[in-house]
């Protein structure tokens, strides 16, 4: 997929104001054909938005798309009482984890608190090497840096910690309860709303870097939507409220007071509110780890961060895999 060049950004824009604009006006005010507009706008459909023609009206923009700007970013996280974040804006990135990576790799100068986010991720990943659909302007792909002074252990139960950030911050804009599924999706009514990724470098011992990727679907587009393979759900079903530049800053603003919680105390405060959200409680599930799976009664997370599962009456802690709901045994 190419990236949006000048005239595909100027194109957004003006439909971007509302309502139809035709062919020819486009045209006019980039100095192109109309033919040149046409196949603009085929690449931008491509990209995930979605565009639809009217004959004798021109072309319409669906729904309006709010695009990530720097200055509101930093307006909503100042109103929260917090000092100028720290956020770079990409219109378009292969993936914002993968930059935050290089850099580290690169000893690139890296504040810890830095967030990438983009419109459109050309190669964004899930866990376990799964593709996370990243279609342009329709949903939040943010990645936050964070160092850590207290070795590869210590960072074992950051994903916990981090679920319950997003928590936080869609509960604070939109009043809605997200549940958590571990080690770290987000889910509304069983359904798939936002992703985690969490990537390390770094000694067991000595100082590490983590990456805390976070993917949160805001208005799918039907077309990309085919391509996922679970129940999924998007912010724009349950709340008419949707302000990308809000949701960074909040989502900016819990995440770090939940990493200063982590660093004094761990998960000992923490554990007990992830068990009070956990979307899969008291559910038949299957643990995978890749080599082998395991099938029990989910029981929540210890205070490491481990899942609990009952099986044949006796409960184990488990500290890596996938859980995923099963139908109960017969
Ligand atoms: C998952 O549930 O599999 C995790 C999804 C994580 C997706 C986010 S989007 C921002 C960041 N960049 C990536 O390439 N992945 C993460």
């Amino acid at each position: 997929m190419k990236a949006p060049d000048g005239n595909k950004l100027a194109i957004l824009n003006a439909l971007n104001q509302g309502g139809f604009v035709s062919g020819q006006a486009l045209g006019e005010k980039l100095g192109i054909s109309r033919a040149a507009v046409s196949k603009h706008i085929k690449t931008l459909q491509e990209m995930g938005l979605d565009i639809f023609k009217v004959t004798g009206k021109g072309y319409c923009l669906n729904s309006q798309v709010g695009l990530l700007n720097k200055t509101q970013i930093d307006q909503h996280y100042k109103a929260l009482g917090a000092n100028t974040a720290d956020v770079e804006v990409h219109p378009i990135i292969d993936s914002t984890n993968s930059e935050l990576m290089r850099r580290i790799q690169a000893k690139t100068a890296l504040e810890s608190g830095t967030v990438i986010v983009a419109e459109m991720q050309q190669a964004g990943r899930g866990r376990r090497g799964r593709v996370w659909q990243s279609p342009f302007g329709a949903n939040l792909y943010y990645s936050y840096f964070w160092r850590l002074d207290d070795g590869l252990q210590a960072a074992m139960g950051v994903s916990i910690a981090v679920g319950i950030a997003v928590y936080d911050a869609i509960k604070a804009l939109y009043q809605i309860d997200v549940e958590l599924k571990w080690p770290n999706d987000i889910y509304i009514n069983k359904q798939k709303l936002a992703g985690v990724l969490v990537e390390l470098d770094g000694q067991p011992q000595g100082p590490c870097q983590l990456v805390i990727g976070i993917g949160i679907n805001l208005q799918m587009p039907e077309s990309f939507s085919q391509h996922i393979d679970q129940a999924w759900t998007d912010l724009n079903q349950h709340t008419q409220k949707l302000d990308k530049n809000h949701l960074v800053a909040s989502l900016t603003y819990h995440l770090e007071q939940r990493l200063v919680q982590y660093r004094q105390t761990g998960l000992q405060d923490m554990y007990e509110q992830w068990n009070s959200l956990n979307a899969f409680a008291g559910d038949y599930v299957e643990l995978n780890t890749g080599h082998r799976s395991w099938r029990g009664i989910c029981e929540g997370i210890d205070p490491q961060g481990g899942i609990r599962i009952r099986q044949d009456g006796e409960v184990k802690s488990y500290y890596g895999g996938e859980v995923s709901l099963r139908k109960a045994q017969v």
